[in-house]
């Protein structure tokens, strides 16, 4: 059966560097076979986490927003990747509140397996990903069927559409869809 690739765009501005990163992702991933669909959270209404677990208990969430489409989008997928440019050291703000959000899921069989990691970054530095990777660890680690699988760190990024210049980290993206698993 055909895989499906999830994949979370997490960046909300335009000419997104790490959103051209995950579009060269897909098209590897569609031209080795996979279903994919591309999600951005742009146009997306998606609350904090209130910390309330009632979610452990009804396994959905209280709040009313875009999660409860996406929350499924997540539940019906094979492999997930998540794209994030660099804030501060970690994650957005955005994809962690995506990640906390799904916790309707914590307490439950899910399909997903292999969790991909994708970066943009001012720093180019083989060190600027470690902790928005580590971030993404801790969340894999805590549903057992699933593995952090791979992380794409796109160093010396930093104005809008710069990494289009970038042939041999949109080369990389490409090939990192081709081997998604
Ligand atoms: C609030 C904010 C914090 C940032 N913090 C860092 C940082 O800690 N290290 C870094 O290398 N780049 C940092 N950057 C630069 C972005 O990571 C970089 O521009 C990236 O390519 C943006 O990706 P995007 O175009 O997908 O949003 C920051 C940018 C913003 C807006």
């Amino acid at each position: 059966m055909t895989k499906k690739v999830l994949i979370i765009s997490s960046s909300l501005r335009g000419g997104s560097n790490s959103e051209i990163v995950a579009h060269e992702v897909e098209r590897g991933a569609v031209d080795a076979g996979f279903e994919t669909e591309f999600i951005s959270l742009k146009d997306k209404a998606i609350n904090f986490c209130k910390g309330c677990l009632a979610c452990q208990k009804t396994l959905k969430c209280v709040i009313k927003d875009d999660m409860v489409e996406l929350i499924q989008k997540v539940q019906n997928a094979d492999t997930l990747v998540f794209a994030t440019p660099i804030y501060y050291y970690e994650m957005s703000g955005q994809l962690k509140t995506f990640l906390d959000r799904c916790n309707p899921l914590f307490s439950q069989e899910n399909k997903f397996r292999n969790v991909y990691l994708l970066t943009t970054s001012y720093d180019a530095s083989d060190e600027a990903s470690d902790n928005a990777a580590n971030g993404l660890k801790g969340w894999v680690a805590c549903f057992e069927q699933s593995r952090f699988a791979g992380l794409l760190a796109g160093g010396g990024v930093n104005d809008p559409k710069e990494v289009s210049k970038h042939n041999d980290l949109l080369q990389k993206a490409y090939n990192f869809g081709k081997n998604l698993k």
